[in-house]
């Protein structure tokens, strides 16, 4: 059975609190729910997340990945999707497949968002389709192995 990462990047936990008419008014869902949701449709998966406000967090998480059994990834850096050089050496140097998510559409939003370093590690992007990002997300690494 394929086991997926979410890792949340930092103030995701304020997700259907924050700045609501840009990242939505859902809260993230949990790894229950969505397990449940891929069931119902016949697909079995283990998903859990991590989420952390802090850069070097996330870097441990991703060389934990592998010894967990971690077959796919779906990460969304949050703003350190435009800074971190080694949250995107840590996704290379990790070896799993993985793709990166964004709540809102950053291409469609300030200059400096456009600016991306992480996405480039992945084996692609999904931005600006709400939550549904993940499960989308979810749903493509799971093709690749099925
Ligand atoms: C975000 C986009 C980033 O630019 C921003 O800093 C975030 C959230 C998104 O999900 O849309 O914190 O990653």
């Amino acid at each position: 059975m394929q086991h997926i990462l979410i890792i949340d990047g930092p103030n995701l936990n304020l997700t259907g609190t924050r700045e609501k008419q840009i990242y939505g008014a859902r809260e993230q869902e949990s790894p229950d729910s969505m397990e449940k949701k891929f069931l119902d449709r016949g697909y079995q998966v283990k998903i859990s997340r991590f989420q952390s406000n802090h850069e070097g967090d996330i870097v441990d998480a991703l060389h934990r990945a592998a010894a967990q059994g971690i077959t796919g990834i779906v990460i969304n850096p949050g703003a350190f999707t435009h800074t971190s050089i080694s949250i995107a050496d840590a996704l290379r140097a990790c070896g799993i497949p993985a793709v990166e998510v964004h709540l809102s559409h950053i291409y469609a939003r300030e200059e400096f968002r456009r600016h991306n370093l992480t996405a480039p590690a992945c084996s692609g992007s999904i931005s600006g389709l709400g939550i549904e990002g993940y499960h989308l997300a979810v749903e493509y690494l799971m093709l690749q192995h099925s």
